[in-house]
């Protein structure tokens, strides 16, 4: 329902008025202590008229340039309609969180909750009203390097913490709190080949059942506003596909919020071949229910034209603006278009103590333990170590899109253990992706001295994040050589890899006693990795995504369907050629969907199973043998249960992260909800399961124990 004020203001505007609200600017037509700057506005062929029109700018911040640009454009704005200020605030401002796909491995919805909490009020102290996130999108293919930003390939995981994304972003709104822009509509993390931009081609039936669920969940939990995303979807590109955003996310999902395109998403339409020219593609882009256009500039060019000819046009673009207005309204920026940003307070926020404290909280929950043969972690610390490789000493922990986060101030992991290890000592051995003598020798003499050598390797943050679909997922050959060079002294290996993406870590796991996994940790991911690796902190992360034994593999996901010739996990299936599987590498992944290791040792064991109305309670013991304390995450997978269109051989239907205190049982309760017992029919009619239902709890999607119960829908 249109507020009195956005009915008023809507009376009061003029076309061209309202087809400024519908353009967004980026930050290059605003520069220094000038509110507008001319360069841009020649280059796109924009009147100063139009752009002190315009509903939106990306990509500015900080409490008095916010303040400043806000306060010039509102003396020469007619109606006074303030300005949104919109970035991409993806894994925190300016304390960084580790990666959304590490968050994802804490499995924990409080965790991911907590850092965009930190971001909301870091960004919102800074003038920002809108976050570009959380990108929700479901990823199989680690070739694609966006992977990064997503939290994996499971539809439910995805699902919980997007809800926990939007909520800490978003709370109530207040002026500690920013919008959430749920991305990319949809499907973008499907693209051909894990190549950037490609086409993403899936059946609706599919597309529903995986990859709607966590838009979905985003849009239930009531995110403001939902970006296009760049690639096509049944055979038209999603900013003009009418089917997606009009019946799909309007009318089924009942949104309410604004649609923005992507980044130039709208002339792409010219590329795709949708479109003719940039007219056209205007035409379809609002015909579909995009409202703002991100950096094409079409609806500031040709809207004008095309609202002066019909009736229809004018329409839509009202219906974009209230859209728009009801965001600015929503915010509360006709009461304070400045939302209280002062120098002050921004300061007070900004990296402070808590927020720095709360990134190292959920990166300790993060990392995940892959390999610990014989115990070898954690460290004593009065042991030789040597630390060795190109991602030891360096602040290149954050991570793609940290914009606001320094490298140059984030400390590094030799810096981190060199305070709580007396007996480091470091040589990089080599670059990411070059090796020379000099470094290498003195790698190996630094090895040579030591009772261990950590090796920490990995990929520059450059490596993932949009545009950077790789086709070798190994690490570079150079750190591979050094990590062998390494293994030859005979000495335990404990390998630390730095990531965006899973990686094919067969050779590491090979030549490694231990392996541990830390992502992109942020900014005090070393101060974690070195709690992890100290035993301060017992680790606890879980793998979003299955990681490969070689990039042949891919798409590799535990929730597969099964096929008419699976193996049967006996002698059989090497005698047995015609069975669906690969003659020069195994079915299963290096490192299963779920997997992590913890230094206490915790045992899972289903108890009952009952149901309560629609929803399933299992009841599950966990008992912890060891000496010391220790999280894990209990997970439930439905197992492949008989239904008309086929289902996952197992599918995660809930999950819990629990504390386990030492020499002791926990005895805990999941719940697995009504939806989740549900499938889509070939019809894309929602059924429900009956009968004998299987349920598979354990600590990982493989090492599991069974549990059945007869389920009554009726
Ligand atoms: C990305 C979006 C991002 C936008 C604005 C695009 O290239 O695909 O995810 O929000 O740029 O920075």
């Amino acid at each position: 329902m249109t507020s009195e004020r956005v009915s008023k203001l809507l009376q009061e505007m003029t076309t061209e008025e309202k087809i400024g609200q519908l353009l967004q600017l980026s930050a290059d037509f605003f520069e220094g202590s000038q509110a507008v700057i001319t360069g841009p506005m020649r280059e796109h062929d924009l009147t100063l008229a139009t752009v002190y029109t315009a509903g939106s700018v990306l990509g500015i911040s900080g409490a008095e340039r916010v303040h400043q640009i806000q306060a010039d454009y509102l003396a020469k704005s007619r109606l006074k309609i303030p300005l949104l200020f919109m970035a991409d605030i993806v894994h925190g401002f300016q304390t960084i969180f580790p990666i959304p796909l590490g968050m994802a491995a804490s499995f924990d919805p409080e965790a991911v909750k907590l850092a965009s909490e930190v971001a909301a009020r870091e960004s919102a102290v800074s003038g920002l009203h809108v976050t570009f996130a959380p990108m929700v999108d479901l990823v199989r293919d680690p070739r694609w390097g966006r992977v990064m930003e997503s939290t994996g390939e499971d539809p439910y995981l995805n699902s919980v913490l997007a809800k926990a994304s939007v909520d800490g972003f978003q709370g109530d709104l207040d002026v500690e709190h920013i919008a959430a822009c749920v991305k990319h509509f949809a499907a973008y993390g499907a693209p051909e080949a894990g190549r950037e931009y490609n086409t993403v081609d899936l059946s609706e039936w599919r597309f529903r059942e995986q990859y709607l669920p966590a838009y979905s969940a985003a849009i239930a939990a009531q995110a403001k506003l939902v970006m296009t995303s760049f690639n096509t979807l049944f055979g038209v590109p999603a900013t003009a596909n009418q089917h997606l955003f009009r019946d799909i996310l309007r009318d089924e999902l009942a949104f309410k919020g604004v649609v923005i395109s992507d980044w130039d998403a709208i002339g792409e339409l010219i590329n795709h071949g949708v479109a003719g020219n940039l007219q056209a593609a205007a035409d379809q882009a609002l015909a579909a229910g995009v409202d703002i256009d991100m950096m094409s500039f079409a609806y500031a060019k040709y809207l004008q034209k095309a609202a002066n000819l019909d009736e229809s046009t004018r329409q839509l673009i009202d219906e974009s603006t209230a859209r728009i207005l009801e965001l600015k309204e929503s915010l509360g920026l006709f009461t304070d278009p400045y939302r209280q940003v002062t120098p002050e307070r921004e300061q007070a926020e900004l990296k402070s103590v808590q927020n720095l404290n709360a990134a190292q909280q959920v990166a300790e929950e993060s990392i995940v333990l892959l390999k610990n043969e014989r115990a070898i972690l954690p460290l004593a610390r009065d042991q030789k170590l040597a630390l060795i490789g190109p991602v030891a000493n360096t602040g290149d922990l954050l991570g793609s899109w940290s914009w606001q986060g320094d490298q140059h101030q984030t400390p590094s992991i030799y810096t981190a253990m060199a305070e709580k290890f007396p007996q480091v000592s470091y040589a990089s051995g080599c670059a990411y992706h070059q090796l020379n003598h000099r470094e290498f020798d003195q790698a190996l003499s630094t090895a040579r001295q030591a009772d261990k050598i950590i090796a920490v390797l990995g990929l520059p943050s450059s490596e993932s994040g949009e545009a950077t679909s790789m086709t070798d997922i190994r690490l570079p050959q150079e750190q591979l050589t050094l990590l062998q060079a390494l293994a030859k002294l005979g000495k335990p290996i404990i390998s630390v890899v730095v990531t965006g993406r899973p990686l094919d870590l067969t050779l590491v796991d090979d030549l490694s006693a231990a392996v541990v996994l830390a992502w992109f940790p942020g900014s005090r991911g070393a101060a974690a990795l070195t709690n992890i690796l100290s035993g301060a902190v017992n680790p606890s992360g879980k793998l979003p995504m299955t990681f490969p034994r070689s990039v042949g593999q891919v798409p590799i996901y535990y929730n597969q369907f099964n096929t008419g010739r699976p193996l049967s996990h006996t002698e059989n299936d090497r005698e047995n050629k015609y069975l669906s599987k690969y003659i020069d590498e195994a079915n299963s992944p290096l490192y299963p969907f779920g997997f992590g290791l913890s230094y206490a040792e915790i045992k899972a064991q289903p108890i009952s199973a009952t149901q309560q109305g629609r929803s399933i309670q299992l009841k599950v013991e966990l008992e912890n043998t060891a000496a010391l304390a220790g999280k894990t995450v209990v997970q439930c997978y439905l197992h492949q249960p008989v239904a008309t269109t086929v289902q996952p051989v197992q599918r995660l239907v809930a999950f819990s992260k629990v504390l386990v205190p030492s020499k002791q049982k926990v005895e805990l309760t999941l719940t697995v909800a009504p939806e989740e017992l549900t499938y889509l029919d070939a019809a894309l009619k929602r059924q429900t399961f009956t009968g004998e239902l299987k349920f598979l709890i354990g600590l990982d999607s493989q090492h599991t124990k069974a549990i059945s119960i007869a389920y009554q829908n009726d």
